[in-house]
């Protein structure tokens, strides 16, 4: 063993230690939202399509688009109760976490701040000062988590990475397709290993790393790569820094906004994000999407998962999608929802034929031998969330 084997590495996540109640209420609160995400959505729908459409129908009054559903599910009981129980359980999950990391936090940082010194691993952590952080991020506390995932309360504060990893799990524990973490990148490494055999990207950067949970499981399908994870965020990354050296992948970690980025033209083969676009501005977004286009060597890819689009499913599931809007503090969502990312490829300066927005499926839930069928286009992908994940993104031209 040498001294930077990764046992020897501390682990940051074995500092959060609940006590036999804190650890009670997260178990709640991550059944609670199943209940609202699975259970009652499932009576959800079940009350459009038995009470509510058929009701609409006989006064002629068939539901133009998703808001007209929504103005008719507001005044129903099993909206009413379904949207409560889910909006509590979103705020919970990141309130159950907050006293176990309150205790936790001074050894939190001190770990955090000893790896980032020693950086074993060879992975790197890179700070900016007086860094102005967005205010798509900064004017509110994005999906409930108080604090979002920027503020500082203390000098190399952790305390919010903790908060959105520990959170998150609480959120995904009881969920069928987010139980292991990193399923989405997970999904596309395989994914991009079978569709395209020839492409071994020497550099990969995710956009909107928040702690690498969806960056570090490209190392094992791409071991050749050096993975980049940026972030406006420092408490995230400060957190992601320590869990991947930890973990033994050297992941290099920046401070920087997606939307203008000082690596050099053409310097990734591979960029990726993962519930990154539909929490940006409508301006950001074609300005992310040129950044890629400038930051992608000829031939690269980039691979972006999302919410479809309301054109790629129908009224009654963008009625359920865009709950998030109002209720878990996205106002950006509903504009990002409503575009063609495709089309927003092509405006980005891609080529048309190189561009895609699809599904694949989900790799944990599928397993290699489906995805090899999805990938000779004997199986479709399974809805987004339930099985799929909807993915859009293009390919540079080799020539270029
Ligand atoms: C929902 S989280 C992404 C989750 C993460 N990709 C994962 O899969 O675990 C969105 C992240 O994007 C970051 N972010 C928002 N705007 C950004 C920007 N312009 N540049 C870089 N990061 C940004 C936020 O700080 C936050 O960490």
């Amino acid at each position: 063993m040498t001294s930077s084997s990764p046992q020897r590495v501390p682990n940051i996540e074995a500092l959060f230690q609940p006590t036999h109640d804190e650890g009670a209420r997260q178990q709640f609160v991550a059944s609670l939202r199943k209940h609202a995400i699975i259970d009652m959505r499932a009576d959800l729908a079940r009350d459009y399509q038995e009470c509510v459409a058929p009701e609409l129908a006989a006064r002629g009054a068939k539901p133009a688009d998703w808001r007209a559903i929504e103005r008719a599910m507001e005044k129903r009981p099993s909206y009413r109760f379904y949207s409560t129980v889910r909006y509590h359980a979103q705020e919970m999950c990141y309130q159950s976490v907050q006293p176990t990391i309150e205790r936790a936090l001074p050894a939190m940082i001190e770990t955090s701040r000893s790896i980032a010194a020693d950086n074993p691993h060879g992975g790197t952590l890179r700070l900016a000062e007086n860094f102005e952080v967005p205010r798509y991020v900064s004017a509110l506390d994005v999906h409930l988590i108080p604090g979002c995932f920027h503020t500082e309360h203390t000098i190399d504060d952790v305390a919010q990475g903790a908060v959105t990893a520990f959170g998150g799990k609480v959120f995904t524990g009881q969920h069928p397709y987010r139980k292991r973490p990193g399923v989405v990148a997970e999904s596309i490494s395989h994914w991009l290993k079978l569709r395209y055999p020839d492409f071994k990207p020497r550099r990969i950067l995710d956009m909107g790393t928040t702690s690498g949970k969806n960056l570090a499981p490209f190392a094992a399908v791409f071991p050749q790569a050096e993975l980049h994870g940026i972030d406006v965020a420092a408490p995230t990354l400060r957190f992601g820094h320590a869990l991947a050296a930890h973990e033994g992948v050297p992941i290099h970690f920046s401070q920087q906004n997606a939307e203008a980025t000082d690596f050099p033209d053409g310097h990734f083969d591979l960029i990726v994000s993962s519930f990154f676009f539909h929490e940006v501005s409508s301006v950001a977004v074609p300005r992310i999407l040129r950044e890629c286009a400038r930051l992608l060597a000829p031939g690269g890819m980039m691979v972006h998962m999302e919410l479809p689009n309301e054109a790629a499913v129908g009224a009654y599931e963008n009625f359920f999608w865009n709950w998030d809007i109002e209720n878990n503090n996205e106002p950006h969502y509903g504009k990002f929802r409503a575009s063609d990312p495709f089309e927003s490829c092509v405006a980005a300066g891609f080529a048309r034929n190189e561009c895609f927005a699809h599904r694949i499926p989900d790799y944990a839930s599928f397993g290699a031998e489906k995805l090899a069928r999805f990938v000779r286009g004997e199986l479709e992908a399974p809805p987004h969330g339930a099985g799929g994940w909807f993915v859009f993104g293009a390919r540079k031209l080799a020539t270029t």
